[in-house]
């Protein structure tokens, strides 16, 4: 079907694509569409929510009943109760039967596009949830498979839905039906045949902005492979009076407006006419605001009619003729009336051409001149919608001799109650008795035809027949229509009033026929005098008769027939059309007054059910058997009811369908086995089955979800684990095939290791090259770890492999290089004075006294007293003399030998002996001929004192803790002094002694 609908699409037409639009557009939208892109493109079929697809009965618990046949009781509550709650969930159509109802819901709803479409296609009526598609599926299938027609009622009251209706199975036609270029055409014009004749037949009224004011039957031919090759309208009852009169609140015929609106100035110049509908009295007689409707755009609907008639093959000429009569209409409109002063009747129009006044004398009054021209205005519009129709029906016609059949779709007024019912009322209800009539013996017949079929003995029907209402109304000689023609044509003064007392004459008795004169006390306080009353199948209505017999003659026709009788004969004729045809119905209920989505008016609904007799219906769909299906369809669906018959009935389905009942215990009075179908009388039998069925499919779905999962479970498992075994394969021989290669690597460089360890001694070559390369890396690494850390320790060096020996030893002394560099690097002058001292010590004492290696630790100091603890005086006296160096010393006397504790001061120049405050003794350098000490452990010290200075005592003998620091810094400052490289030298000799040497030097020999 997409590619069905792409042909289209894809035509190179761009009225095909507007026709496309247009089956989804309300032929307002459709000129628009045609202009160019539209928002609404052919995704507007495409876009739909899910299907329910479950079956009409499953479904029923969730939202109402789909079948009003299903219902428990058929009552009127329980129907609206069922009505209102599948309403609430935006659920518009409900069946009854084949029959359906549908509640207009004011608002779009997404239940029309092309998935939709495709879901109804082809799919058995009640296997989904109720839909007009679905319906116009049936019919269309039927079709095609019985080769015979049909007619789809659709009826309802004003605003119900029922022009939608017939434009969405138009829709569904047009979509999903076989199509060809050629086709198309036929389409297009069957479609646009639609804004043509609702700009002349539609108007806005209090209960509808887009009312249709004519009855349309129209026959969709088709041929046998199912394409829709010609269309025919017939059409009824246009309401003329609104051409010249209009209530309320309502607006004449559309195409007025919208040629004063939209017509272009060249136009509007030609026909004469003003852009401004208050100029015009048929347009603004009630109320000049009315003209102006928010919900009606009179330009665009302008825009699409001109399309529209180019479709429907409608020339130039043609169409300026169409132009010129509607403008005369309102040129009509205007002609007014005065009388002279002889009481002739003068006539002058206001703003004919060239505001030209016409004089005309006529021996009528002014009443009877302004009734002449309406006359002649409505009879002049009539017959021109009368003309379009037949224009529109030669260019819908096709020409091919060969067999059609037909879908007629029947968009007439439903019954129509008002507080005052007029002549109008009276062919319209008329009108819903014979559809009523019709329908009671189509689907008696259906119903008997069927039981005959099925070979099921008829049971009577127990239901109200209306015949006797039509018999009332359409009779020859004795129903009210000829007495209503007589009353026309008689002679003499009839009036509305005579012909109620004619009625009352003739009728008195019947049971159906009511009048103030004629009823009880009670009723006759609901008549007025002037009123009869009907009881129709739908409910009484009460006539007010004033208007019959003018609306009955046609002034301009008066020779030919009347009214009544000619909608009667029309009416005949249509029923004969339809009782030749199967019948579909669709009964359009209005929700509400006030066109608001969502608003379910009870009332207002329980009376358009009781007035559309669907509970007639209802009574007459459920009087014999509720339920009926084929023997292969109902054991299909129950048979996993029954063991005998699951999964698979082998036999023939009728005995299946026995076996299954007899394993329910359905009893014998509760169902009937025909020749192709089950019949079940009561919904009760078919719920108890439904509802078994409902739990065994939750069993058997689980169980069919539990093997199912097992099943692919397992498939599952048994996948992962091939899948596991592969990958562990894989892994392992990837793993081994690693092993081996590294084991066949490690036997290499073993191998290549022990001959190298054999060879290691050799020159280089190939086998030992890389074992040499091993030791000596690993050598190496081993000695950074393992380097002397101090340049005295000589032991730690790592003991080099061969190869490495000569490498070892320049290594070795770079570290030691690099130690001492480090080592010096480090030393800080103090430290290198101090070391200097040490130096000078080791010179003068090493291996001469055996005390001096225990003195090399200890650290020398700049003095061992500082100036502070020398006295004042001694400082005075020796002030000029800068102190190099004081140390405690213990002095022998020469006498006697006795200790005496001093303080020896050393200077630049002399030697002091200090006590307290005095100077003992001062022993100038010069004078020093030297200085002993013996090469023992003592701390003893003598110095050797020249005996030719007269000041000087002797030899001074001391002892001193510091001895060799003490003696280190003397000689350094005798040698500063002397500026001699050392001023006393140690010699080991026989006989220690001191001497000065011939060099200048202090020779100490010990
Ligand atoms: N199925 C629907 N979905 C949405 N809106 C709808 C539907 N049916 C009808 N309507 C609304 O109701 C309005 C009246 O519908 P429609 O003209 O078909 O009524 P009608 O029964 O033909 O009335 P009349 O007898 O006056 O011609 C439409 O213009 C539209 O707004
Ligand atoms: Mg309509």
């Amino acid at each position: 079907m997409l590619l069905k609908c792409a042909a289209v699409l894809g035509s190179p037409s761009p009225f095909a694509q507007c026709v496309v639009f247009g089956w989804c557009l309300s032929s307002r939208e459709l000129w628009a569409a045609s202009q160019g892109p539209c928002v609404l493109c052919s995704d507007h079929y495409l876009l739909s929510g899910q299907l329910d697809m479950e079956g009409a009965l499953t479904a029923r618990d969730r939202v109402g009943i789909q079948d009003f046949v299903l219902l428990d009781e058929t009552t009127e509550a329980a129907f609206l109760t069922n009505l209102k709650k599948r309403f609430s969930k935006d659920l518009i159509y409900t069946y009854v039967g084949t029959l359906i109802v549908s509640v207009n819901p004011y608002k779009e709803l997404d239940i029309y596009n092309k998935k939709q479409m495709d879901t109804y296609m082809g799919v058995n009526f009640f296997e989904l949830p109720p839909h007009i598609y679905a319906l116009a599926d049936n019919a269309y299938h039927t079709m095609l498979t019985e080769f015979n027609n049909h007619f789809i009622l659709i009826s309802g009251e004003s605003g119900a839905g029922k022009t939608e209706a017939s434009k969405k199975i138009l829709q569904y036609y047009a979509v999903s039906c076989p199509s060809t270029t050629l086709l198309n055409t036929v389409r297009d014009k069957m479609l646009m045949s639609n804004p043509v004749l609702e700009a002349f037949g539609n108007a806005k009224t209090l209960k509808n902005d887009n009312s249709s004011r004519f009855g349309k039957y129209m026959d969709i031919q088709f041929n046998s492979e199912g394409d829709a090759v010609g269309g025919h309208i017939l059409n009824y009852l246009l309401e003329k009076s609104r051409v010249v009169h209009q209530n309320h609140g309502e607006r004449n015929f559309h195409i007025f407006y919208q040629l004063v609106e939209g017509g272009a100035d060249d136009l509007l110049r030609q026909l004469g006419l003003e852009r401004d509908v208050q100029h015009y009295n048929y347009l603004t007689q009630v109320c000049g605001e009315c003209a102006i409707v928010s919900s009606i755009n009179d330009r665009n609907d302008w825009k699409t009619v001109k399309n529209a008639l180019q479709v429907i093959n409608f020339d130039e000429i043609n169409t300026n003729h169409l132009f010129g009569i509607v403008a005369s209409v309102l040129h009509l409109g205007n002609i007014q009336f005065d009388s002279d002063s002889k009481g002739h009747l003068s006539m002058f129009e206001i703003q004919l051409w060239c505001c030209l006044t016409v004089k005309v004398l006529t021996p009528f009054t002014i009443d009877h001149a302004i009734y002449a021209r309406d006359a002649l205005a409505k009879a002049i519009y009539g017959q021109t919608f009368t003309w379009l129709v037949n224009r529109i029906n030669e260019s819908m016609e096709n020409k091919d001799p060969s067999r059609k059949t037909v879908i007629g779709l029947l968009d007439i007024y439903g019954f129509e109650v008002f507080y005052v019912n007029s002549f109008e009322q009276f062919c319209i209800n008329y009108c819903n008795e014979k559809l009523q009539q019709l329908f009671i013996q189509l689907t008696l017949k259906a119903e008997q035809d069927e039981y005959e079929a099925e070979n099921i003995e008829w049971e009577p029907v127990q239901f109200f027949n209306n015949k006797i209402i039509c018999d009332l109304v359409e009779e020859k000689h004795r129903g009210i229509i000829s007495i209503l023609d007589e009353e026309c044509l008689r002679p003499g003064d009839a009036t509305d009033l005579t012909f109620l007392e004619r009625l009352e004459d003739k009728m008195g008795n019947h049971p159906h026929f009511v009048t103030h004169k004629l009823a009880d006390k009670m009723t006759r306080k609901t008549l007025e005098r002037g009123d009869f009353r009907l009881l129709h199948y739908a409910g009484e209505v009460t006539y007010c008769v004033v208007g019959f017999l003018d609306k009955n003659n046609d002034l301009l026709y008066r020779n030919i027939k009347d009214v009544a009788t000619h909608f009667k004969s029309s009416l005949l004729k249509l029923t004969e059309i339809l009782m030749a045809k199967e019948a579909w119905y669709i009964r359009c209920l209005k929700s509400n007054e006030s066109k608001q989505p969502g608003q379910f008016d009870e009332a207002l609904i329980r009376h358009q059910v009781k007035y559309l007799g669907l509970m007639e219906h209802l009574r007459v769909r459920r009087a014999g058997f509720a339920y009926r299906r084929k023997f292969d369809v109902f054991l299909k669906r129950y048979k996993p009811l029954c063991p005998a018959t699951w999964p698979h009935w082998r036999g023939e389905p009728a005995d299946g369908v026995e076996v299954l009942v007899q394993h329910l215990g359905y009893l014998p009075h509760e169902y009937k086995m025909g020749r192709t179908k089950i019949f079940i009388r009561h919904p009760r039998t078919l719920y108890a089955t439904e509802d078994a069925y409902e739990k065994c499919k939750h069993e058997l779905a689980t169980r069919l979800q539990a093997k199912y999962k097992g099943y692919r479970a397992k498939g599952e498992f048994k996948k992962q684990k091939e899948a596991a075994t592969k990958i562990e394969t894989c892994w392992r021989g990837v793993q081994a095939r690693k092993e081996k290669e590294k084991r066949a690597w490690a036997v290499k460089v073993i191998k290549k290791f022990i001959k190298g360890y054999m060879t290691r001694g050799q020159a280089k070559t190939t086998d030992n090259s890389e074992y040499l390369a091993f030791v000596r890396q690993s050598y190496l690494n081993r000695l950074k770890e393992k380097l002397p850390k101090t340049v005295l320790d000589k032991t730690t060096w790592l003991t080099p492999p061969v190869v490495l020996q000569e490498t070892s030893e320049i290594l070795r002394k770079l570290h030691y290089r690099l130690m001492v560099r480090k080592y010096v690097r480090g030393i800080t002058p103090q430290k290198k004075a101090q070391l200097q001292l040490k130096a000078t010590a080791s010179s003068i004492f090493k291996g001469q006294k055996d005390s001096y290696p225990q003195s090399v630790a200890q650290p020398f100091v700049d003095t061992r007293i500082s100036e502070q603890e020398v006295n004042m005086r001694v400082l005075q006296m020796i002030r000029n003399e800068h102190i190099k160096y004081s140390v405690p010393v213990i002095k022998y006397d020469r006498n006697g030998f006795k200790p005496r504790p001093r303080q020896l001061i050393l200077t630049q120049t002399a030697a002091y002996v200090i006590e307290e405050a005095k100077i003992k003794q001062r022993v100038l350098y010069t004078s020093l001929k030297g200085i002993s000490v013996s090469n023992l452990t003592d701390d003893i010290i003598v110095f050797h004192i020249t005996c030719e200075d007269p000041k000087q005592k002797g030899d001074l003998v001391m002892q001193c803790n510091h001895l060799f620091e003490f003696l280190t810094k003397l000689s350094v400052i005798i040698e500063i002094q002397a500026g001699k490289e050392s001023a006393v030298d140690f010699t080991t000799g026989q006989e220690p002694m001191v001497y000065k040497a011939k060099n200048g030097h202090l020779m100490v020999v010990s």
